[in-house]
């Protein structure tokens, strides 16, 4: 048994759920008027609504001792004041000094980060306003129109995430294009519609050594130079890295280098050099106001005590269903279409930073951890898969994400959106019991055998967070990113686990070098298992037909 599950708080917590499990949302309600305002929570203009959880005030009492019990508020000190948290890598977790707009410096081994933090930014702000406003031009002095970000993971979907969520932003700006994936379509079929003399590349990676950027940005340097020559290169070509040898040897200046620090985890980059294309599309100004957003979110989490502070209950609510309910998986669900890619951003977020199987001491664990995070924009998702969420056999905590004024008022189309918004969490609170069922056929005469209404029963208590803007803006877009993090950094303190490293990663990358020497011919003798060694020899002798 590790120490946290002997621990009190979490053995407390055992017996709690074994009183709890089997209360109805609907009681929690009905026993008490005060539920929804004693368990929400307003931060600026972005209302949080914890109430259609199955907690009671004696819940949150016992999650908030194992959150004291695990050291959180020392953790999150730790965090804020550069000592190297990343137990691993030896490393300080420091994206926050990113957003830093206080005159606080923050300092990683007695150095203080912030001027060079500042420096970075002013030179993409500089960079940005040239390009955008058509003074820097490319190799034939014809202005940009568009830019590519070539990068993958977290130099890839931070700012696709962002660019998208913010489109209201970018009208009139450098178009934005990602490009991440190694399949070759998704180069061709980016570059297809582009002109090389009016598009900048951004070659975004931390390491500088990512096969698929690398590979990515190798052809699309092929591609400009076909076009303009090798002289273009120069003027085409950014790279956002950390690695300034690595860069050099690409072929793109050093003026063209845009770094940040060993200190930005690739996931929690967006903020750092790696937002140079978000800059690019949205403007200095909105990018600024995105790093405000952010930094309201880390004072929040900084200063709030426990029992007020919107990340943390976020992450322990997450905790009672994972660890004590056995729910495996998270749905992100944001109603607002510019929100596409956010629950794709956070699968990233969240399952790189906390899938993790050994604890700090390297000791496995016995609890489970990070949990599968999914989601997709309603309201396609009720037409797709909200029916498991409403009758299926899992238990799936979701976040609802929403905004009270959209972008793009047109009829009646929001407050439809919305009403869907509502009514969702609500039937999932509520369910549909079977004398409701039989009510409401004979109210249209109509009667049912007890298996045909078993089928239209509800259970309900289904558990939702509401999280509600009054706008999608860059600085409640900044604010929510940042209290995401938080939590998933909360979660990963309670478990023990570091949330920093990504060696689960490693594992496939090696595998892929030697099976990619193998299928250019060079490789040694197999050592792979029948099915691997048969897959290959399959695609080999298939690729290259005699
Ligand atoms: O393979 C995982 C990963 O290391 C991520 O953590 C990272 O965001 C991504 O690859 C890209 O890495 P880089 O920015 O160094 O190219």
């Amino acid at each position: 048994m590790s120490r946290l599950t002997e621990s009190a708080p979490w053995r407390a917590l055992v017996e709690h759920h074994k009183a709890l499990q089997h209360v109805h949302l609907r009681e929690l309600f009905a026993a008490d008027p005060h539920r929804a305002e004693a368990l929400s929570h307003t931060l600026a203009d972005t209302f949080f609504d914890f109430s259609k959880h199955r907690i009671t005030s004696e819940t949150l009492t016992l999650l908030l001792e194992l959150a004291r019990a695990a050291q959180v508020p020392r953790w999150r000190d730790r965090m804020f004041a550069g000592e190297p948290i990343n137990v691993t890598e030896g490393r300080p977790v420091l994206h926050v000094a990113l957003r830093n707009r206080s005159d606080r410096p923050i300092r990683v081994d007695g150095h203080d980060v912030m001027p060079e933090v500042r420096a970075v930014l002013d030179r993409m702000y500089t960079f940005a306003e040239e390009i955008r406003s058509g003074a820097g031009r490319g190799a034939t002095g014809r202005a940009f129109t568009d830019v590519v970000n070539i990068g993958i993971g977290g130099s890839d979907l931070g700012p696709v995430m962002v660019t998208e969520a913010l489109r209201p932003w970018g009208k009139g700006g450098i178009r934005p294009h990602f490009v991440s994936n190694i399949d070759g379509t998704h180069l061709v079929e980016t570059l297809s519609s582009l002109d090389p003399e009016t598009t900048l590349f951004c070659v975004a990676s931390k390491t500088f050594t990512t096969i698929e950027t690398l590979t990515n940005a190798a052809s699309a340097r092929a591609w400009l130079t076909s076009a303009l020559g090798d002289d273009a290169v120069a003027a085409h070509f950014v790279a956002l890295s950390t690695h300034a040898e690595r860069v050099a040897a690409f072929g793109i200046p050093e003026a063209h280098r845009f770094g940040f620090w060993d200190w930005v985890g690739g996931r929690y980059s967006l903020w750092s050099a790696i937002g140079l294309s978000i800059v690019l599309a949205i403007g200095p100004d909105a990018f600024d106001e995105l790093l405000q957003g952010a930094y309201e979110a880390d004072e929040h989490f900084r200063t709030a005590p426990l029992e007020d502070n919107v990340p943390v209950w976020m992450a322990m609510i997450g905790i009672w269903y994972h660890d004590f309910f056995g729910a495996a998986s998270h749905a992100i669900l944001p109603y607002d279409q510019y929100l596409h890619r956010f629950a794709a951003y956070f699968q990233q977020g969240d399952m790189e930073s906390n899938g993790k199987g050994v604890d700090r001491g390297g000791c496995s664990v016995d609890y489970p951890t990070g949990p599968v995070v999914w989601g997709e924009p309603g309201t396609n998702g009720q037409h797709a898969f909200f029916q498991l969420l409403h009758q299926g056999t899992h238990l799936v905590p979701c976040d609802f994400i929403g905004a009270i004024r959209s972008h793009n008022p047109l009829g009646e189309h929001h407050d439809i959106l919305m009403a869907n918004f509502f009514a969702q969490t609500e039937a999932l609170m509520r369910g549909r019991t079977a004398d409701e069922v039989r009510a409401g056929l004979a109210r249209r005469g109509t009667e049912l055998s007890d298996d045909a209404v078993a089928h239209r029963t509800f259970p309900g208590n289904r558990p939702t967070t509401t999280i509600l803007l009054d706008q999608i803006t860059p600085r409640s877009l900044g604010r929510l990113i940042a209290l995401y993090e938080h939590k998933i950094f909360v979660q990963g303190i309670v478990w023990d686990i570091n949330s920093f490293d990504q060696w689960g990663v490693e594992l496939g990358k090696e595998l892929a070098t030697t099976i990619l020497s193998e299928l250019r011919g060079d490789g040694g003798p197999s050592l792979h298992d029948a099915s691997t060694a048969a897959l290959i020899a399959r695609y080999r002798t298939r690729r290259d037909p005699a």
